[in-house]
């Protein structure tokens, strides 16, 4: 069988991470006999230059008939004035394709420790997962700006609560058996809403244990006592800011990747920063999250988790052996971190 893969290279360093993560996963493939065909497709800034808007149909219609769908990152200033910016794109995709279910993993690397803005007692044992909901909440809502005023709608249905909330159940049932649901409760109707779904579903799994966090004591838990999450489960903008505030803590913003799932469709796989403009085109990129979310790809679309364990061990053996990047403190260049990461598949 044949997998067709589509890929959204972007802007900003988007299209050099694409390259090397496309570079990784093509050695991995001829290891474990793996077949697919590639198409890159223009999107975002790169889509509003091709045909004027971030999603182009036949971008949507190539993503929603693909296997699997990479995307490298998006955005760049010289687009903040456009009528329509590359993140809307973004955000339309992932509503087009129902992907509902954003997983953020995070890892800390030893050989990065020290990179790590956290003491390193409390790096031990840490090792959690952000469940992000993508594709509702004040994300989705009506924005009305006007010159005196202005208003976003934060909005969720149950059912939009108890499928993200059963993501986050059956995640924590392949871990460690926790899973903390980030809310507002005190303050907000959907985080009232939000609370009962999970009490409810929370009776599903009698073999996963549930905690409530509020979103401001949980921010600050993830710094004071990171290691106490396992499976962290929370609404569309609570995710974007936990999960990014999660990702400094392995040492940059250049290591984590991310999946996203439908219930149905292909899946997409992004690393969680941005386009970086500033470095573009520079070689300077840490490739590390992209090749990252190409063995989450490989293990996540395609059951393939040999070629995804190697992708992640080599990873390993390269920082643990000081190939780094300049955002890690070392010399590398993404082609240098790229071939090194294929030596040691
Ligand atoms: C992310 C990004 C996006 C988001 C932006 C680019 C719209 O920050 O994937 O976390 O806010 O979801
Ligand atoms: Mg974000």
């Amino acid at each position: 069988m044949t997998y067709q893969i589509v890929t959204l290279a972007g802007d900003g360093i988007g299209p050099e991470i694409m390259a090397a993560g496309l570079d990784v996963l093509a050695a991995v493939a001829k290891k474990i006999h793996f077949d697919y065909d590639l198409k890159d497709f223009p999107f975002g800034g790169a889509g509003i230059d091709a045909s004027g808007h971030p999603l182009p149909a036949e971008t949507l219609a190539a993503a929603k008939s693909a296997d699997a769908i990479l995307l490298a990152a998006i955005g760049s200033p010289e687009y903040d004035k456009a009528p329509v910016r590359p993140e809307q794109g973004l955000l339309q995709l992932r509503e087009d394709l129902g992907l509902f279910a954003n997983i953020r993993p995070l890892k800390i690397f030893p050989a990065l420790a020290h990179l790590s803005p956290l003491k390193a007692d409390r790096l031990e044992g840490l090792d959690f997962v952000v469940v992000r909901e993508l594709t509702s909440g004040i994300y989705f809502g009506k924005h009305e700006l006007s010159e005196d005023w202005a208003e976003d709608i934060n909005r969720y249905t149950h059912s939009e609560i108890k499928r993200i909330l059963r993501t986050a159940f059956r995640l924590a049932q392949t871990r460690r058996g926790k899973v903390t649901s980030i809310d507002k409760q005190n303050v907000l109707a959907t985080s009232k809403l939000w609370r009962q779904v999970a009490d409810e579903v929370a009776k599903e799994f009698p073999d996963v244990q549930l905690e409530h966090q509020l979103v401001d004591s949980a921010a600050m838990l993830m710094i004071t006592q990171p290691s106490r999450f396992d499976v962290i489960v929370t609404e569309n903008l609570f995710g974007d800011i936990l999960s990014d505030e999660a990702s400094v803590l392995a040492g940059s913003l250049g290591l984590m990747p991310s999946a996203s799932h439908s219930e149905t469709g292909p899946s997409l796989y992004e690393p969680i920063h941005g386009s970086a403009p500033d470095i573009a085109g520079q070689g300077l990129a840490n490739p590390i999250s992209m090749v990252l979310s190409v063995a989450m790809m490989l293990r996540e679309s395609f059951g393939q988790e040999t070629g995804a364990r190697m992708i992640e061990e080599a990873v390993e053996t390269v920082l643990a052996e000081g190939v780094l990047t300049a955002d890690l403190g070392g010399q590398a260049s993404t082609t240098q971190m790229t071939e090194a990461i294929i030596q040691n598949l």
